[in-house]
């Protein structure tokens, strides 16, 4: 191509060097764009003819040309086999390729600067929503996985140590909640994606009178940016945008890592499904959690195009630079990693057996009951630091004659204290243990059937 071909080949006599052409084009990965950016300049013609900048049916010309160019990317495989420097250079020359020199007209009060970040806005609405929908699926397979095991119980940890039992719904809900936070993150992402820059031109903003507002009215903006050189300078709708895929992906990656140990053998609270696992070229035995090893190692990646557009923005002066081109990529390949993770997440979900006897029995060994004794001891008027201490002392005996608190007699118990008497029993007993954690937020199987009650709720009243 030479220089003259170009959108600003009129300054230049001779051409860009083929390796840096190459460096500097942009079409490759913001092709992604097309459709957005078609939209975006018929709304702009559409200014534009209201501006009297267009005559009626200059501003036909252009949009059916537009509207031609759309179509034609639809069913010609090799359209976008195209020297091109950016999507909005490819778009402008077919469109004066097919209607001639009206087409030229289209750009007249924007500048790439504007058009791009409004593309860019409009591309990532779009898909920071469709994300939000993924992530509600995984909600749901959540909500449908502690439904079908209401009564299973697994021990909690904290220090990866056995703590307190707690229902499989309790967990299941847990990342429920995680996931609805991250989807409130998307929801404020959105809104301030949907700000529309055009309009502030290159970077001073335009000298026509194009009513903006109606512009971005006609866009689905819910409003227009106040300043044209933070407008076109600043991505911090796309770091807003990959920080909370971060957090996102932060959530999925800890439920990974959580359905990793349970599914070993060393655990055994899970069975993955043939569906999500591999097995080993060598050792014919194995079962491996790739799907799980993915979704945890795919966070990485999202955090590094977090910090590469921090990196990437922070010393840039005001307003645009092309170092901004940079931003595509990371962006792009957030929203598929984050859309591939998501769905396979909740197939994940949907193909784990839960083996409740297994787990049930490890949530009765290691004395996770001990704070019921404390707590029993304390109902009999004992003050919670000696209670503690005392149950301390009864685990060490526990363990040094093989028993579980609830295994001991009521005489070996009472070796620590003459407060022990019969109703320990029922005390120390499973359902007590969780029965009795009966405020909101705790794993009660009441508390716990109306928190996934209300979970089922929300989505429901999502879709409806
Ligand atoms: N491809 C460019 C980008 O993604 C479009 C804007 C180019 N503007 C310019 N003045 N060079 O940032």
């Amino acid at each position: 191509m030479s220089g003259t071909d170009k959108l600003w080949g009129g300054r230049f006599t001779g051409s860009a060097d083929a390796d840096f052409a190459e460096y500097n084009n942009s079409f490759r990965f913001d092709r992604r764009l097309f459709a957005a950016d078609i939209r975006a300049s018929v709304a702009h013609c559409n200014g534009l003819f209201h501006a009297g900048v267009l005559t009626r049916l200059e501003a036909e010309k252009i949009k059916n040309g537009l509207a031609t160019i759309f179509k034609r990317a639809d069913f010609d495989k090799n359209y976008f086999d195209d020297p091109s420097e950016d999507v909005h250079s490819f778009i402008e020359s077919k469109l004066v390729q097919l209607i001639g020199d009206t087409g030229r007209k289209l750009h007249t009060g924007r500048s790439r600067n504007d058009q791009v970040a409004t593309a860019f806005r409009l591309w990532l609405r779009e898909n920071v929503a469709e994300l939000s929908r993924l992530a509600r699926e995984v909600q749901r397979a959540l909500v449908d996985l502690a439904a079908a095991h209401r009564d299973a119980v697994l021990p909690g940890y904290t220090h990866l140590q056995r703590a307190q039992p707690v229902l499989w719904a309790h967990w299941c809900l847990a990342y429920f909640e995680m996931i609805a936070r991250d989807r409130e993150r998307f929801d404020e992402v959105w809104r301030r994606i949907n700000v529309m820059p055009l309009g502030s031109a290159a970077l001073a903003g335009t000298s026509y009178e194009v009513d903006r507002e109606s512009v971005a009215n006609e866009l689905g903006f819910d409003g227009i940016s106040a300043n044209s050189l933070d407008a076109v300078g600043d991505r911090d709708f796309a770091i807003d945008f990959t920080g909370a895929a971060s957090i996102l992906m932060m959530h999925l990656s800890r439920l990974a890592e959580d359905l990793i140990v349970y599914s070993t053998n060393e655990f055994g609270f899970i069975e993955l499904g043939d569906a999500i696992s591999t097995g080993s070229s060598l050792m014919p035995q194995k079962k491996n959690p790739d799907a799980l090893e993915l979704i945890r190692g795919k966070a990485a990646r999202v955090f590094g195009h977090n910090l590469a557009l921090l990196t990437l923005m922070k010393g840039l002066p005001l307003a645009y630079n092309k170092d901004m081109q940079e931003d595509k990529e990371a962006v792009f390949d957030t929203v598929d990693t984050v859309s591939g993770t998501l769905r396979v997440s909740a197939i994940v979900l949907r193909n784990i057996g839960i083996n409740a006897d297994r787990s049930r029995e490890a949530a009765m060994k290691g004395y996770l009951n001990a704070t019921e004794l404390a707590d029993y001891l304390v109902a009999k008027g004992v003050p919670f630091r000696t209670a503690h201490d005392t149950v301390g002392r009864a685990v060490l005996g526990g363990i040094e004659i093989g028993k579980e608190l609830h295994e001991m007699s009521i005489a070996e118990l009472r070796e620590f204290s003459t407060e022990i008497v019969d109703d320990v029993r029922e005390a120390l007993s499973l359902e007590s243990t969780l029965g009795s954690k009966n405020q909101i937020g705790g794993t009660s199987p009441e508390r716990v059937a109306e928190a996934l009650d209300a979970a089922r709720g929300d989505l429901d009243r999502e879709v409806r």
